[in-house]
């Protein structure tokens, strides 16, 4: 599926059939996902991928009882470690082994401005994960859905009780949840027109920022 498609087409879904996502391809989307871009190239995201009932059921019971929690065949918790230090050597000796920095002083340099982020308050530190792995929990629908696998993210979830059902160490911030899986032949939610959008000329401002008055949304055609 061409890029375009898979973004004119992609729904937030609701229903999932029963068939189920092969391991193969639930490892191809995440390979895609690995892919995403992030600050330094920290890589903060983790996903804990939920495929059994019973981690389901209890996830659902922190989720507002949002049902396609447990009818799609995988629900993902998005994790940001907010420590940005958490891969950074690792990360930093790729790119001196790729010559993408010169030398070691580059690295202790990039190390030092790393360790100054991961010095300030935590709110600002999940507000830092946040970015990365929202653009991972993107990644991972798009990549789901060039692969037919149909997707919903959420943000209706209560994160302490969440925390405390998955027993997540401190230090992650959960993000967003995602459920995946096949739509059924009849699916209403892929079928239905897209839901409207706030026009471009009313979202993107060129030099200057001044907000717009939103006077509509609308079905955007946009297919090649
Ligand atoms: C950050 C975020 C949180 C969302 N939370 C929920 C949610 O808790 N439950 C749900 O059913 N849909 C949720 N959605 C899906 C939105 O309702 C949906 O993306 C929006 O209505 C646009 O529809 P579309 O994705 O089909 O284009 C969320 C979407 C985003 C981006």
């Amino acid at each position: 599926m061409e890029f375009t498609e898979t973004a004119a087409t992609r729904r937030s879904v609701h229903q999932y059939s029963d068939e189920e996502i092969s391991q193969s391809t639930l490892d191809a989307i995440f390979e895609h996902v690995t892919l995403t871009p992030s600050g330094y190239n920290l890589q903060p995201w983790e996903f804990l991928a939920l495929r059994e009932e019973e981690t389901q059921t209890a996830l659902k019971a922190v989720a507002n009882g949002q049902e396609h929690v447990t009818a799609a065949d995988t629900a993902v918790v998005v994790l940001g470690n907010t420590d940005p230090m958490a891969h950074a050597e690792v990360v930093f000796d790729d790119w001196l082994a790729k010559d993408y920095i010169p030398n070691q002083d580059v690295r202790s340099a990039l190390l030092e401005n790393v360790e100054s982020m991961a010095n300030v308050p935590e709110a600002e530190r999940r507000i830092w994960t946040t970015r990365s792995s929202s653009l991972a929990a993107m990644t991972l629908m798009y990549a789901a859905w060039e692969q037919g696998v149909a997707s919903c993210p959420m943000e209706g979830f209560d994160s302490d009780a969440l925390v405390e059902t998955f027993d997540i160490p401190d230090g992650y911030e959960p993000v967003m949840l995602v459920t995946l899986g096949y739509p059924p032949a009849d699916a209403a939610d892929i079928e239905n027109e897209r839901k409207g959008r706030r026009p471009v000329e009313e979202v993107v401002h060129y030099e200057a920022f001044e907000p717009s008055e939103t006077t509509r949304v609308e079905t955007p055609d946009i297919t090649e």
